[in-house]
């Protein structure tokens, strides 16, 4: 199949987040099947000097973008034998300090931005000589490109336009701007609609593209039917309950060429299910860089993440608060909101021998928090997928997740299974159930025994790309 899929963010090229993971991700394995996968993605800064390979393609963009007319040029890079990323070059836009905000304040033109990325998009899918049968876009970023297909399609004769696939990988982000950002998609006004891009007055790009696509899915089983909910649907599950007969649920996967603790570059030591020295070793190096006290006798607790209200900070600082007085560590890396960081940082301060924090975003020491740490802890308000606690189980870092969402799916409790759990789980969303549960994870670790066949049974779990893939090809084929 031919596939052209979208996302504002791309590992290995840029990142936020977990939907650059899934992209690169997806389209490396689409390609290793023998599909015809093809990336498009804005250009940031550095991916030309990082990678130098990457050469200008003979393609110029001249779109209009309200009253202006917008110009743009592309490159492109082979990422994978059979899989050709595509980059929109339009420095005004896409040359910035980071991806979609500083500071906390989104940047002012985004309505802007990503409504020239999504015509971009909309542009190669008609005009490339090569012809996608399926756009699959990626949150609100690209999600008014099944509008300006639709659109194109009646303004022209086309024959077999592609069908598209819409990705929600957080519904929370809609993409919603003032009604008067509507005529930068030079859409007409039969777009502007209940059915369609009008939410309450404004333009909200996620809903136009759950209107319009022809098939939807979102990144677990459980997240699809919670989006159904007026508590977890923010305003949409009306509309996502109309469209329910093509919404669908897949879990996302792990790509473990970049995660898998038997070949991970960042770690000081290999190892696996088979082989757990090594992870001991991967602490005392960890707790060595972190400036914590080096030691195997207490359990090193961790975080990763994105600081936002989604992530559960607020009950995680609260119950940190009161579980520090027992024998453990805890680490976070993450970055976001700054009365967030400062709760952290805070914390840290007050207890410099068991807290270490470190503020920004640093690829390597997220895998060495995961080769080094006992406990993973995310409980997440809500979660469409995440991946994090999905790596945890790679590295034998038995996560302590709130059951929702993707969290709820990948992660088995000992009273759900206990000859095959793999981490703990609370249901409450407060401090007191998830200090519950670093109090388990405190029993568990006492028990030496109990803790290596728990380890064991989330090491030897597979969420490779390969199952999802499968289950992406057929939401193409009902598109
Ligand atoms: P979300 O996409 O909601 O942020 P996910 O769990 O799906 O959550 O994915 C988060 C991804 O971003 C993971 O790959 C995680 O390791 C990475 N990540 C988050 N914060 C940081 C950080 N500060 N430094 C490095 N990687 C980070
Ligand atoms: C979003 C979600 C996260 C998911 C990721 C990739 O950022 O918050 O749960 O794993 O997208 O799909």
């Amino acid at each position: 199949m031919r596939i052209l899929l979208a996302s504002s963010e791309v590992h290995p090229f840029s990142k936020t987040g977990g939907l650059a993971d899934m992209a690169g991700a997806l389209g490396k394995t689409l390609a290793r099947a023998g599909h015809e996968a093809r990336l498009v993605t804005p250009l940031y800064p550095r991916v030309r000097e990082q990678f130098p390979e990457i050469r200008r393609v003979d393609w110029r963009f001249d779109l209009p973008l309200g009253a202006r007319r917008v110009q743009a040029e592309l490159w492109a890079l082979e990422a994978e034998p059979g899989l050709t990323a595509y980059f929109i070059d339009q420095p005004e836009f896409y040359q910035r300090g980071a991806l979609y905000q500083e500071n906390g304040a989104s940047y002012a033109d985004n309505d802007a931005r990503f409504i020239f990325f999504a015509k971009c998009v909309a542009h190669l899918a008609r005009y490339l000589p090569w012809r996608p049968e399926v756009v699959h876009v990626h949150d609100w970023q690209a999600a008014l490109v099944p509008a300006l297909l639709r659109q194109q399609q009646r303004a022209e004769e086309w024959w077999r336009p592609p069908r598209t696939c819409l990705t929600i990988h957080n519904l929370a982000y809609q993409g919603i701007f003032p009604q008067a950002s509507f005529a930068l998609t030079n859409l007409p006004p039969e777009f502007f609609t209940m059915e369609t891009a009008e939410f309450y007055g404004h333009l909200n790009c996620l809903k136009a593209g759950i209107a319009l696509a022809d098939v939807i899915t979102t990144v677990s089983p459980r997240y699809a039917r919670e989006i159904m909910t007026e508590e977890f649907g923010c305003g949409l599950d009306g509309l996502l309950r109309r469209r329910q007969g093509r919404l669908v649920g897949i879990l996302n996967g792990v790509d473990y060429d970049f995660w898998d603790p038997a070949r991970d570059p960042f770690l000081p030591c290999a190892y696996s299910a088979g082989r757990l020295d090594g992870k001991t070793a991967c602490k005392l190096a960890l707790q060595k860089e972190l400036g914590l006290p080096v030691t195997n006798a207490m359990p090193l607790f961790a975080t990763i993440s994105r600081l936002a209200e989604q992530k559960g900070v607020d009950i995680q600082l609260g119950a940190l608060e009161e579980m520090l007085s027992a024998d453990l560590q805890f680490v976070l890396l993450g970055s976001g909101a700054p009365a967030f960081e400062a709760g952290y940082l805070g914390l840290a301060r007050r207890f410099p021998s068991q807290v270490a924090v470190r503020v920004g975003h640093d690829e390597g020491l997220a895998h060495r928090i995961e080769g080094g740490s006992d406990f993973y802890l995310m409980p997440s308000r809500f979660e469409p997928s995440g991946l994090n606690q999905m790596y945890s189980l790679r590295y034998g870092v038995i996560p302590i997740v709130r059951a929702t969402g993707g969290l709820d799916d990948s992660v088995t409790d000992f009273t759900e299974d206990a000859a095959r759990a793999n981490g703990i789980k609370f249901y409450e969303y407060s401090s007191r159930a998830l200090a519950k549960g670093i109090r388990k994870a405190l029993a568990l670790y006492a028990q030496p025994e109990l803790l290596r066949r728990c380890r064991r049974n989330a090491m030897k779990l597979d969420f490779s790309w390969e199952r999802a893939v499968g289950e992406y090809l057929k939401a193409y084929e009902k598109a």
